[in-house]
């Protein structure tokens, strides 16, 4: 099995550690735990798919040695299959990458599965959810980002709810939400269909514990009112 297959209905939270302090990683994420979080986002950015740059397999290793938490590996890189086998060796729960530069996604999906994890795709605010219609056997979750991939702390894109509709019309398959989310975004995010909501600086801006805590209370309110 594995997180995202056994999610069920669950509303969960997963700080995303960009806007955590790098040099307190393990505490970073200990403070969102506290705080009610079940996965640990790992943004992983090359400068080429995106003008940013983060960290890569020997930070996920040492995160994944200091945390109990899944660590769910946010690939925003070209050529993400020559970076999947050491993601794997550093003992990361699922990886999702970027169809729009993933040009074998069919073997780059089947590569992370025959490891034993899952699969996910994340799409930029303009890929249609159609891309995925081939992929949908080989998928564990799909990522909707709600701002461009690259930076934490940009603006929500109020219609990717929308795209969350219609991801949720066409597979049963857990959706993410990644960008932009805050106590007041997450309900409009849940009530589209969303159940993985991923926070970075709404988390990390403040105490993450207290943080956390209402961004997946907000998503858990607004899942009992559907
Ligand atoms: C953006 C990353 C996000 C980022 C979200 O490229 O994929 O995971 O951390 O940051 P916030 O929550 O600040 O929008
Ligand atoms: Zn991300």
């Amino acid at each position: 099995m594995g997180f995202f297959r056994e999610l069920g209905d669950r509303v969960v939270g997963a700080p995303s550690i960009l806007s955590a302090d790098f040099a307190n990683l393990a505490e970073e994420v200990r403070r969102a735990e506290n705080g009610g979080a079940e996965i640990v986002h790992f943004d992983v950015m090359d400068n080429h798919f995106v003008p940013n740059l983060t960290v890569g397999p020997a930070v996920a290793a040492s995160l994944v040695r200091a945390t109990d938490l899944p660590v769910d590996a946010h690939l925003q890189v070209m050529r993400p299959d020559s970076l999947i086998p050491a993601f794997i060796a550093a003992g990361v729960a699922s990886i999702s990458v970027q169809p729009e530069v993933t040009v074998h996604l069919h073997r780059t999906l089947l590569m992370i599965r025959a490891a034993g994890l899952e699969a996910g795709c994340a799409l930029n605010p303009t890929t249609p959810p159609e891309i995925l219609e081939w992929a949908w056997p080989h998928l564990d979750y799909v990522n909707v980002m709600s701002v461009n991939p690259g930076f934490g702390g940009q603006a929500f894109i109020s219609e990717m709810a929308d795209k969350v509709q219609r991801l949720r019309e066409i597979t049963d398959l857990p959706i993410q939400v990644d960008g932009g989310i805050t106590a007041e975004t997450a309900p409009l995010m849940v009530r589209a269909g969303a159940r993985v909501l991923v926070a970075g600086s709404a988390v990390y801006r403040g105490d993450p514990t207290t943080e956390m805590r209402s961004i997946i209370e907000a998503g858990r309110e607004a899942a009992e009112e559907l």
